[in-house]
């Protein structure tokens, strides 16, 4: 008999909590399990007495939060027999829908927006073996064409559109409860299209058996058994933060042509826009804004003085918590979580940009070795 104990990845874990039969054949790359890491030395810049904690999704197998999702849409694509998948992407949501293609032996069509998408997220689909399709537009005009020729052709759309993918994207907010022991005061995230805010609120919802107008909308009711395990009596208030040139949570309205840097969150018009207001009320949070400038400087900050490499879209939930801890919207004494929701490394060329980190460049001698350190001291 085997005493093997391999963490097999998010839908085994949440098996009575997630659409799953006992039959159901699960793709997985065992995604999930992503530790949740407090931040010291940011906070202790801010003098305020809060705890923060960010949520490393950038350490699920592909890199991003995708991969939670993605499990589950590609196990039930499969279990309804479909040979391909597609997706329009920023690049997160490609990556991981090659990767998961690949593990089930099935194609991926990826729809990309033309020189907008970081170069590991390219390099990702193109070595998981994904058909790339660089469009000449930005990714809501990929969306708009997805939807379009899913309906003409065989393939089973993987956006977050795809109700099983909030499902598999809930799981984070049972680790979450887990690993605090309760739920947060404040749960932050960046927003694009809005499908993870939902997938969260959802998740914490079930969780607190609490009730959610989202439930009639994308959860198949029974799945929210959590018999047995603590159930927490509190939700946190979500709040959603989006980049400035591309923010129609903030204007009230589509944006059409967003523009930033955090090109993951280079979204016009958010898919789960109505889903996302529900989140808003019903959890008493709110949306806000963070400028390309603000974004960079938290993402450097992070790398700095925590050591925790996030891409440039993640960067937006903490720069947003921090402005809203110092005007004291979020009071001190909060329990707050921060979703990083893409690893650095997706993103190496916006990272180096701005790096100010000295390269020295010394000949491979001891003399000059050592007096480059004695320099740098
Ligand atoms: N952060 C990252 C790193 C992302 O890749 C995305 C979305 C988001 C945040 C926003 O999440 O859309 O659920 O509000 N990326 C998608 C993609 C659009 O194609 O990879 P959301």
């Amino acid at each position: 008999m085997s005493s093997k104990k391999i963490y097999t990845g998010l839908i085994e874990q949440y098996r009575n909590q997630l659409p799953v039969s006992k039959d159901t054949q699960i793709i997985s790359l065992g995604e999930g399990n992503t530790p949740l890491i407090q931040l010291h030395n940011i906070p202790s810049t801010l003098n305020k007495q809060v705890e923060i904690y960010v949520k490393y999704e950038g350490l699920n197998p592909t890199g991003s939060f995708k991969d939670r999702g993605m499990t589950m849409a590609v196990t039930k694509a499969v279990e309804d027999g479909a040979k391909a998948i597609i997706c329009a992407s920023t690049g997160n949501t490609s990556a991981s829908a090659a990767a998961y293609a690949a593990r089930a032996g099935i194609t991926a069509f990826v729809l990309i927006p033309d020189g907008k998408i970081a170069q590991g997220k390219l390099a990702q689909a193109m070595m998981e073996g994904a058909i790339v399709l660089q469009i000449k537009g930005n990714f809501d005009d990929g969306m708009r064409l997805v939807k379009e020729v899913a309906d003409e052709a065989p393939v089973t759309i993987v956006n977050s559109i795809n109700p099983f993918r909030l499902q598999g994207q809930k799981t984070a907010a049972f680790e979450i409860i887990e690993q605090l022991g309760r739920a947060p005061d404040f749960h932050c995230l960046p927003v694009g299209n809005a499908g993870n805010i939902t997938a969260h609120w959802l998740g914490y919802s079930e969780y607190a058996c609490a009730d959610s107008s989202l439930f009639a909308e994308v959860c198949t009711n029974g799945f929210a058994d959590f018999s047995g395990k603590p159930i927490i009596d509190t939700r946190p208030k979500m709040l959603g933060y989006q980049a400035s040139g591309a923010a129609p949570f903030i204007r009230g309205d589509m944006v059409d042509k967003p523009e930033t840097v955090a090109t993951a969150i280079r979204i016009g018009h958010p898919q789960s826009w109505d889903y996302a207001w529900i989140v808003n009320s019903e959890s008493e949070g709110w949306f806000d804004e963070c400028s390309d400038e603000e974004i960079l400087a938290t993402q450097k900050m992070l790398a700095e003085k925590e050591g925790i490499f996030c891409e440039p879209a993640s960067a937006a939930s903490l720069a947003g918590a921090l402005r809203d801890i110092k005007s004291e919207k979020i009071p001190e004494n909060s329990c707050i979580v921060c979703t990083l929701t893409g690893h650095g490394l997706k993103d190496p060329d916006t990272a180096i940009k701005q790096s100010t980190a000295p390269v020295v460049k010394v000949e491979a001698s001891l003399v000059q070795v050592k007096s480059a350190i004695l320099d740098n001291m």
